[in-house]
């Protein structure tokens, strides 16, 4: 593969970075040997996300994927995150370099990043092996940041019920809820973005293992009927969190949850996603405060395993060249 070839791997591989509603707030540029990650801030959610926090997650995790990708092509990714303060939409710098290898871990991980799916519903009774939960919380402090199994059961029972005091709030609450339609894609959609109505829960109880779901379908008869069908376990709950709140951080905890999820992809485990404690400041605060050790909660995450397998649309590569 020549550097080319190499870097539009690359890009193609950071645009299958899990995205808050498959947002894909990101846009890329090439410029000789290097590669810019800016934020599309039009595809920020203006009233759930108006300080970008779950944006530059998304956007950490693209950049994941396109280091991964470049140093499985044998190519050195030379990485500097918020390279300039001027430009605070820029993200980060990538100088692609030659000679590189990669271990056979990192191959395992770039294997997953096509793979890897959102499940929204309950697990299998499967367990997820106590060695594999270590290996995710190693992965995301390679990445900067902390990657917290919730074990006792009290503890899991409260984020639960935060996930759903918040998913009944938002619903409620015009504009957050408005933030959410914009990205649920209805059956048959050719939009190459939003979360694929095969991907979210119809029905009117959206309620999983006790943690709510996002309200994609919101007032239609959209959505997958069959999806976590007889799967009740809520499998492992995680929080990634990281020392301090800021851009730097946000980046880190995406390129640690992508690590994470990839890892878990590797072993047949998938993750689902609550995040919507995090969207409202007060409850976001009272989690950091009871469960985080004063940390900030970047991702609320269940790990669990299941036979379903939703669909993904991603944007073409031109569409997210700038
Ligand atoms: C910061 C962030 C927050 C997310 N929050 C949720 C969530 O609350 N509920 C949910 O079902 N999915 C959530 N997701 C998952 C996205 O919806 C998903 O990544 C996107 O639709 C692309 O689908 P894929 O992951 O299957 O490729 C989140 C993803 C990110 C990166």
């Amino acid at each position: 593969m020549n550097t080319a070839e190499a870097v539009r791997a690359a890009l193609e591989a950071a645009g299958w970075a899990p995205s808050v509603h498959n947002s894909q707030p990101w846009a890329f540029a090439v410029a000789g040997e290097e590669i810019s990650l800016r934020a599309d801030t039009g595809r920020g959610l203006r009233f759930a996300d108006p300080d970008g926090r779950q944006l530059l997650i998304s956007c950490g995790a693209a950049l994941f994927n396109l280091r991964t990708a470049l140093l499985c092509a044998g190519f050195d990714a030379a990485v500097r995150v918020l390279p300039d303060p001027d430009r605070p939409a820029l993200l980060a710098t990538v100088r692609v370099g030659g000679g590189a290898v990669a271990d056979e871990h990192t191959r395992t991980l770039r294997a997953e990043i096509e793979r890897r799916r959102t499940h929204r519903a309950g697990f299998t009774d499967l367990p997820v092996p106590d060695r594999l939960v270590d290996g995710l919380v190693r992965e995301a402090a390679e990445e900067g940041a902390r990657l917290t199994p919730v074990r006792a059961p009290g503890d899991v029972r409260m984020v639960a019920a935060l996930t759903v005091a918040a998913q009944q709030a938002q619903v409620r609450d015009r504009l957050l809820a408005l933030d959410v339609v914009r990205w649920a894609r209805p059956p048959g959609s050719a939009r190459a973005d939003g979360v694929p109505a095969d991907a979210y829960p119809s029905g009117p109880v959206r309620v999983a293992a006790g943690f709510a779901q996002r309200d994609y379908a919101w007032r239609h008869d959209w959505g997958a009927r069959q999806l976590g069908r007889g799967q009740h376990s809520p499998g492992v709950l995680a929080l990634i969190t990281t020392p301090g709140d800021g851009p730097g951080a946000w980046i880190a905890a995406g390129q640690a949850l992508q690590r994470s999820l990839l890892h878990a992809a590797a072993h047949g485990v998938s993750a689902a996603f609550h995040t919507q404690p995090l969207e409202m400041h007060h409850l976001r605060e009272f989690l950091r405060q009871e469960l985080c050790e004063g940390a900030y909660p970047q991702m609320i995450i269940r790990f669990g395993i299941t036979f379903d397998a939703g669909g993904a649309v991603r944007r073409s590569l031109p569409e997210v060249l700038g």
